[in-house]
């Protein structure tokens, strides 16, 4: 196993072909499947619900590991664990008490994450750092795959990954937005190990399993 960990986020795959696009990133060798969840309200965009991650759950034994982009988290995590989410991440901008959702994720049987938006300071994370699974940090503004990389991101990280490390927590730290063989390394470099990959996965010109294979090796072992 490599030092981190591939999530290939399926909402840049063909969804006329979504087992086969699952099955190929499995051969790949994608360590978990990312599904981004779009609200139309925190986000500007609308991408899907439980009912395609419980599609997706019946395709794959990876873990699915689920990214709500939502108002008011609360109110929808119990159908997205039941639909079969591994890990429920939430923005820290949606979540008025955010150390009672962490809690409440981990009763329905997930994982827990806390993600935030670029503006948002690493500060606003320090009251659950000590009790969460994964911080996940946004490299570009959520809403759309395809997006460049923000390397003023790279400084967030460093900053995660120091607290992280001084807590002695083994929480995953993972990165979404912008990932390509060229960004990925720096955000290695800067204390991630968890890589999200839309549009350099999917729409590599050589198909998924090529994109996976060349962020697979764009870190030196
Ligand atoms: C951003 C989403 C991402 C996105 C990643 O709004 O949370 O997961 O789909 O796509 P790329 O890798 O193309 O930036
Ligand atoms: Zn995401």
């Amino acid at each position: 196993m490599s030092a981190y960990l591939l999530a290939p986020s399926i909402i840049a795959s063909d969804f006329t072909k979504l087992g086969d696009e699952i099955a190929a990133c499995e051969s790949a060798g994608a360590d978990w499947i990312h599904v981004d969840i779009m609200d139309g309200h925190f986000v500007p965009t609308i991408t899907v619900g439980p009912l395609f991650v419980e599609a997706c759950r019946r395709a794959t034994k990876l873990p699915l590991d689920v990214h709500l982009m939502v108002s008011n988290p609360d109110q929808q995590l119990e159908a997205f664990a039941k639909a079969g989410a591994d890990r429920l991440t939430v923005h820290v901008e949606t979540c008025p008490n955010l150390p009672q959702t962490i809690e409440k994720i981990k009763s329905f049987g997930c994982k827990a994450g806390v993600t935030l938006n670029p503006p948002t300071s690493a500060s606003a994370l320090d009251a659950v750092l000590p009790i969460v699974d994964l911080v996940l940090v946004m490299s570009v503004t959520p809403g759309y795959s395809g997006q460049a990389f923000m390397p003023e991101m790279i400084g967030k990280v460093e900053e995660i990954r120091n607290k992280l490390d001084a807590l002695r927590s083994r929480a995953f730290l993972e990165v979404d937005g912008g990932m390509t063989v060229d960004t990925l390394p720096l955000m290695y470099k800067a204390g991630a190990n968890v890589f999200v990959a839309g549009n350099s996965a999917f729409k590599h010109p050589l198909g998924v399993g090529e994109g996976i294979r060349l962020l697979r090796e764009c870190v030196a072992p």
